[in-house]
């Protein structure tokens, strides 16, 4: 049946996902981030896990239940999410970046609360590594994914990146869109793959989506 034949097909494959924000400290009780909410890359780790990848998935700061036979890292930062996508990436057959990352962090964390003055605030930020553009540098035997977010030109900003990163596939979210991105439980994507495939798939709730996702790389990787 179905599900057998699928479960047969990602057995001995390594998946790595990245899924959250990630929360850059400003001072001991604020910080920098975004409102992703992880859904979407702890969709993926459980629909790869439940086709019988070996699945590791790095999170950033959210509230969500490990899925069922996924080994869990959670990491805060930007840089401590590059360290633990390094030190996994190796052996993988397939490696997500579903996370969003910050692009910038403080030049400097405050070690005391910052008190209110007269006038306005500066604080200086400067860029966090660019932890996919890395990973495509390295790439080996890897089928690596992206994601996107876009408001405007969603395709050309999205094949920009597959090329400029590297990657196999890239997932774009066009978030100007109602349903899609970050927050809901639903998603709409466009995937498009360095072969220049384009396929989009129907607004759907984010466990379908990847599934979906999930499939479609494997077909790509060309798993037995
Ligand atoms: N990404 C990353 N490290 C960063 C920033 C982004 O690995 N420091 C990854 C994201 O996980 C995503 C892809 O890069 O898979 C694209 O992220 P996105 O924010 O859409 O694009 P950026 O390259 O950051 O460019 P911009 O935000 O300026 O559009
Ligand atoms: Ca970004």
């Amino acid at each position: 049946n179905d599900s057998f034949s699928l479960t047969k097909q990602l057995s001995d494959k390594k998946v790595l996902i990245s899924a959250g924000p990630t929360r850059e400290q400003i001072d001991p009780v604020r910080f920098f981030t975004n409102h992703s909410s992880g859904k979407m890359g702890f969709s993926l780790a459980e629909a790869a896990a439940e086709l019988g990848a070996e699945v590791t998935l790095v999170a950033g700061p959210v509230q969500l239940a490990t899925p069922r036979g996924v080994k869990r890292i959670d990491v805060i930062t930007a840089e401590q999410m590059y360290q633990a996508m390094l030190s996994n990436y190796d052996n993988q057959d397939l490696v997500i970046m579903s996370a969003a990352v910050a692009d910038y962090r403080p030049v400097k964390t405050f070690e005391q609360k910052l008190k209110k003055q007269a006038g306005t605030l500066q604080i200086e930020f400067e860029r966090t590594t660019d932890i996919l553009l890395e990973l495509g540098q390295q790439k080996k035997q890897q089928y690596l994914v992206g994601f996107a977010a876009e408001t405007t030109d969603v395709e050309y900003y999205g094949k920009e990146k597959l090329t400029k990163k590297q990657l196999d596939a890239i997932v774009i979210n066009d978030v100007s869109q109602e349903g899609v991105g970050f927050q809901g439980d639903t998603n709409e994507v466009l995937v498009m793959t360095k072969a220049g495939k384009e396929k989009k798939l129907a607004l759907a709730s984010k466990k379908v989506i990847a599934e979906q996702l999930i499939r479609q790389f494997i077909d790509d990787i060309g798993v037995e």
